[in-house]
């Protein structure tokens, strides 16, 4: 395999500036030199400090949101020139979470997904079933779906430098992870739909994260499987120990 496996920490709405600064510095010590692709994906409010950290590190700076358009009267939101312009290099896109409480859908997902390409910012965009729909046998469908709407009017030049997250809803934040065998399974019926738009170039470039209740423990055979490149990590993202861990996964 010769694609880059890539951690992505998203610490949701958790620290403040100041926690942010003492998570990382205890943080950086063990997770640098880098020996995979690294990111922390911090509130908009933790980016300066987290930036002035991470400078020359090697580990990316992330958002977790962006608006889809430029600039204009949308109050409370953030454009990705203005992420770009504080050393933002990914952000992710779509996330159940932002699916379910913000009314996000396929569409804005697709226009955040193009703002962000259109910035340079690496779009992590988040597809997965909730749990209704797995037990109704419809993963796979929906998470097809999602990959449709999600990639369309996008050229395979621009989707290679996307990633995808695939996050089963159920295994978000529960402590309930999907087997192995089933994340590995899932990622590779979404390899399968990018190489159904795009050709099997691009779907063997792209890269595809697991993400829902990833932790020190589970990570070893999570990343050993093989359409599994890399991880989407919450919970286990705050805890300095847990997250070099799996940055450090074996
Ligand atoms: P979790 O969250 O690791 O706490 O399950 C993952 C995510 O929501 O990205």
């Amino acid at each position: 395999m010769t694609r880059t496996p890539f951690i992505a920490g998203n610490w949701k709405m958790n620290n403040t500036p100041a926690e942010t600064r003492e998570l990382i510095n205890e943080l950086l010590p063990q997770i640098t030199p880098a020996p995979c692709r690294v990111a922390l994906c911090v509130p908009f409010v933790n980016i300066t400090a987290a930036a002035g950290l991470l400078k020359d590190t090697g580990i990316l700076l992330g958002a977790q949101n962006l608006h889809m358009q430029d600039k204009g009267a949308f109050t409370g939101e953030i454009s990705a020139p203005m992420l770009r312009d504080c050393g933002v290099a990914c952000v992710i896109i779509g996330h159940s979470e932002r699916r379910q409480y913000f009314a996000e859908t396929d569409e804005t997902v697709n226009l955040k997904a193009k703002k962000a390409l259109e910035y340079g910012l690496v779009p992590i965009v988040c597809v997965g079933e909730s749990l209704d729909e797995r037990e109704k046998n419809e993963t796979d469908k929906i998470v097809s779906s999602q990959i449709r709407a999600a990639f369309s009017g996008i050229t395979a030049v621009q989707a290679q430098k996307i990633t995808i997250a695939y996050e089963p809803i159920w295994a978000i934040g529960t402590g309930r992870t999907a087997t192995a065998e089933e994340a590995n399974r899932v990622c590779g019926l979404i390899r399968a739909e990018i190489a159904a738009i795009y050709g099997n170039d691009t779907a063997q470039n792209i890269l595809i994260q697991y993400g829902g209740s990833m932790n020190a423990q589970n990570c070893d055979e999570l990343m050993a499987q093989p359409e599994i490149d890399g991880g989407l990590i919450g919970g286990a993202s705050l805890k300095a120990e847990d997250f070099a861990r799996i940055v450090n996964f074996e």
